[in-house]
């Protein structure tokens, strides 16, 4: 099956002293989901904000919120995620812990589950995984720091994963970060994805509504 495309904009892209305006352009604009990235200072070299702050955005947003945990151990932040309103929780497979019993976890306490890989982590390393999620997210940057130029060859990673799903008729979200723009995010949408993180292409637009309106029609 294919997914309608969804724009996920990034509010780390947002001003942090105003983040709740941040969701607050994404709904205004009609959009159903926001990006919440989660870092630690181990698991990547930066930090951003933690469940406290996802509580206080959910007070005043309906917004689906799609959680990227860049964490070294995420197994023993779950809990406070889902507790703080995100509504879908995604891990990171190259730090060592149980991915499936964390995946069913987030499960378990009423949210999607999702499963990330970094740019030098092959397709493989997620495909036992696979019938068990809501979302595949496949880094298009070395995740960290926004604004980095998207990875061309990822793309092949992309269309991997597009094909195992087919060929299990399997029907979890694939999910692209880092680098997308209109230009990247349609390479990755022709390659298989259909959920597209945006943050500094979407919050430095000077015409907003004209993006939503392009990627909807992918
Ligand atoms: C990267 C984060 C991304 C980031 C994307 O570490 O996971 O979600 O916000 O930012 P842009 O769109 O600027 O590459
Ligand atoms: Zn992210």
């Amino acid at each position: 099956m294919k997914h309608a495309s969804v724009l996920a904009p990034s509010i780390l892209a947002a001003n942090h002293a105003h983040l709740a305006a941040g969701a607050r352009t994404v709904q205004d604009l009609g959009l159903k989901w926001v990006h919440l990235d989660i870092m630690d200072g181990h698991f990547v070299p930066n930090f951003s904000f933690g469940p406290q702050t996802v509580a206080a955005l959910r007070k005043g947003s309906s917004l689906f919120f799609d959680t990227h945990l860049m964490l070294d151990e995420p197994h023993r932040y779950i809990e406070a995620f889902a507790k703080a309103g995100s509504n879908l929780i995604s891990i990171h497979i190259e730090p060592s812990y149980d991915h499936a019993a964390t995946l069913a976890r987030i499960h378990a306490l009423g949210c999607q589950n999702g499963i990330v890989l970094n740019p030098g982590t092959p397709a493989e390393a997620i495909e036992p995984f696979l019938a068990q999620v809501d979302l595949v997210l496949v880094m298009t940057v070395q995740p960290g720091f926004g604004g980095q130029p998207f990875r061309r060859d990822m793309l092949s990673k992309i269309t991997q994963i597009d094909r195992w799903r087919q060929e299990r008729a399997l029907s979890f979200r694939l999910e692209v970060d880092g680098g997308i723009d209109l230009t990247t995010g349609h390479e990755c949408r022709v390659a298989g994805a259909d959920t597209f993180v945006a943050g500094t292409s979407f919050f430095g637009a000077t015409d907003q509504p004209a993006v939503v309106k392009a990627v909807a029609s992918w």
